[in-house]
């Protein structure tokens, strides 16, 4: 490598890691194994979507029809369990709450959930549900390890409880910040640390399906391109010895 490129290299390596420092803020990312092909996920996850997040996220480029065949229910299983606002089987996912006023309460809009899976990422969105800590410094007394100063509540606080951190002992080494290593809950829930992970676990599948829902779509019409290529090879297979029967 000339000196030239390695210098560049290291510019590119400095002007990316403090990026990558902000998303997660030194709090480690935990994976989560999803498939957007667990119909059961899926159909758990848009119930909790429609029950804890569409109040004030919307999913503006998805209707309540498509998704209902997409996770195999029929329009009177959507009508009941997904559409809680009293709208039309055929209408988009949109909040009622407008723009103006979310930016007057919180402070920052919720932004759309369409494509959020895309932009930050499974694992991000996992941990980040995880990550919300009691904090009296902030206005909702909430902050989370890896979207400092967030302004969404931690809306799933029923179902999780309420954590407090716990910091690295030698947090200090990285600037004055204090550095979180883990939570202690100190007010239970009414759901399990594994049953809670199992919730955010369906939440994430559902996001992620979002963001790209004609992947399940594109699998299944893959089939049928190749069943439809191989009647082809058949029919040319035939015609060829029809063709060439008469010739020796
Ligand atoms: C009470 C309103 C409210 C509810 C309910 C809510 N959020 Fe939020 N959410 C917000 C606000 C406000 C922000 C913007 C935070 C900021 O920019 O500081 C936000 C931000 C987010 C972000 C970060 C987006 C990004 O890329 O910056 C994600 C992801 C998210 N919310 C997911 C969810 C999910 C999943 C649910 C349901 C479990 C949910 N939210 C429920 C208000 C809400």
């Amino acid at each position: 490598m000339t000196a030239r490129a390695a210098a560049l290299l290291a510019v590119l390596a400095a002007a990316t890691l403090p990026a990558a420092a902000a998303v997660n803020q030194g709090y480690p990312l935990q994976a989560v194994d999803i498939s957007i092909h667990n119909h059961a996920a899926l159909q758990r996850g848009a119930k909790y979507f429609v029950n804890y997040c569409l109040s004030c996220h919307s999913s503006r480029y998805a209707r309540y029809k498509w998704v209902g065949e997409d996770l195999g229910l029929s329009e009177e299983m959507v009508r009941e369990n997904l559409i809680l606002t009293g709208g039309k089987i055929g209408d988009l996912m949109t909040v009622a709450m407008p723009e103006d006023k979310a930016l007057e309460w919180f402070g920052a809009p919720p932004p759309d959930l369409t494509l959020v899976a895309r932009s930050r990422g499974v694992d991000w969105l996992y941990t980040y549900l995880k990550a919300f800590y009691l904090d009296e410094s902030r206005p909702m007394g909430v902050n989370n390890a890896i979207f400092q100063h967030v302004a969404m509540p931690h809306v799933l606080w029923e179902l999780q409880g309420w954590q407090q951190p716990v910091y690295k002992e030698n947090g200090g080494a990285n600037g004055d910040r204090r550095v979180i290593a883990g939570f202690e809950l100190v007010k239970p829930g009414l759901l399990s640390e594994e049953e809670y992970d199992e919730v955010v676990r369906d939440l994430v599948t559902f996001l992620a399906y979002l963001a790209e829902p004609a992947a399940l779509k594109r699998e299944r019409s893959g089939i049928w391109v190749v069943l439809f290529l191989l009647l082809l090879l058949g029919v040319t297979y035939f015609l060829k010895r029809e063709y060439w029967k008469d010739i020796h």
